[in-house]
């Protein structure tokens, strides 16, 4: 095992501003505190919330690193208090609260998976954000089982594409949309049952016609804005509307009658704010209900593309661009 240095490459921007402010530079190495473990990081992947935190427009939480990156898989070198020696040398992907653009980060260890073999480390590091999301969004707060439909919105998005492979994997059926008729194939070449370009089609119509007129259970909603009441029409009787983002605006008129009328729920989450005993409490319920799946080769991310630590800003102006279709993934080491 080569010893641990005291200085690393990371990203690290003092200013918000564009792409151009992702350079790499020297930063400590942080040391793992009690329950934590440091990882050798070998990829980090990239995520939406990046941007808006690149930009200036999501802060860290307090005490979170003002390092990007909210997801790593790497390999264990040290282990804070609490937490066993012999862990040193496990490959773990983790669900961090920032920190991950770097070649060393701290991770909880609670917030740890183990990386099987099935999975390479760039694919362990493009699962966590979109993983623990999807599942406590989805599944817990939507109750999505066996047997339902559901819609989710930006079916080719990181997001997305990990909630069509847990659809799959649950033997739920999902229709997504998508901006393109390019996208509406990807997004059902990995898996979505159905796929509407809401750009050419209206999906409140499509969605009726392909559920027969009953509506889906959920929606998994990352549009708000005028697309809310929209949703709500989707939704068949004791529906449940889960929000995770506004990208469409912050601001809904929704018929109250209607949630009263067909028993339906509005909610959502963020999970970034949510505390480590939260974070650890899924990350045991992923480990018994989804990693058996991933052990076995039945659930893996998809990767658009994969840049070099030095190419961040690449990697930004890709997601930027939307031209994505799942996880963009910069390989650390
Ligand atoms: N609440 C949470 O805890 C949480 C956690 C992680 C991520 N998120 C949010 O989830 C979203 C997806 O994240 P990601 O990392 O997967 O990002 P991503 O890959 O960049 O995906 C963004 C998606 O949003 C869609 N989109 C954007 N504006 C739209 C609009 N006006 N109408 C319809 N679709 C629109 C795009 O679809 P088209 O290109 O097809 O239009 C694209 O598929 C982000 O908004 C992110 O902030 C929330």
């Amino acid at each position: 095992m080569n010893a641990i240095p005291t200085v690393m490459r990371a990203i690290d921007p003092e200013e918000p501003g564009g792409p151009e402010v992702l350079r790499v530079v020297e930063r400590p190495v942080p040391a793992p505190g009690e329950g934590e473990v440091l990882i050798r990081v070998a990829a980090a992947g990239i995520n939406r919330p990046e941007v808006l935190q690149r930009m200036g427009a999501y802060p860290p939480p307090p005490g979170a690193p003002s390092i990007p990156g909210l997801e790593v898989a790497g390999t264990i070198v040290a282990t804070g208090a609490g937490v066993e020696r012999d862990l040193i040398g496990q490959p773990v992907c983790a669900l961090i609260a920032g920190g991950g653009y770097a070649e060393y980060a701290v991770a909880p260890y609670g917030q740890c998976l183990p990386v099987p073999e099935a999975l390479t480390m760039i694919e362990a590091a493009a699962m966590p954000e979109t993983l623990f999301t999807v599942w406590t969004n989805l599944f817990e707060r939507g109750f999505a089982a066996e047997g339902d439909t559901v819609l989710v919105h930006g079916g080719t998005s990181g997001i997305g594409t990990m909630a069509i492979a847990l659809c799959n994997v649950f033997g739920v059926e999902v229709i997504v949309t998508a901006g393109s008729d390019e996208k509406c194939a990807a997004a059902k070449v990995v898996g979505a049952d159905h796929a509407i370009n809401y750009k050419t089609h209206d999906f409140v119509e499509e969605v009726k016609t392909i559920t027969g007129g009953k509506g889906v259970a959920v929606v998994l909603d990352m549009v708000g804005g005028d697309y809310v009441p929209r949703n709500l029409q989707c939704l068949g009787d004791d529906g449940r509307h889960v929000s995770i983002a506004v990208q469409g605006g912050g601001q809904a008129t929704i018929p109250i009658f209607e949630i009263m009328r067909r028993r339906l729920t509005l909610t959502g989450s963020t999970l970034r704010p949510r505390s480590v005993a939260f974070k650890t409490a899924v990350a045991d319920e992923l480990a018994r209900t989804v990693w058996p799946h991933v052990e076995a080769g039945q659930l893996k991310p998809v990767i658009d593309t994969v840049f070099a630590f030095d190419r961040a800003p690449d990697a930004h102006r890709l997601m930027e661009s939307g031209n994505h279709v799942g996880k963009i993934v910069l390989e650390i080491a």
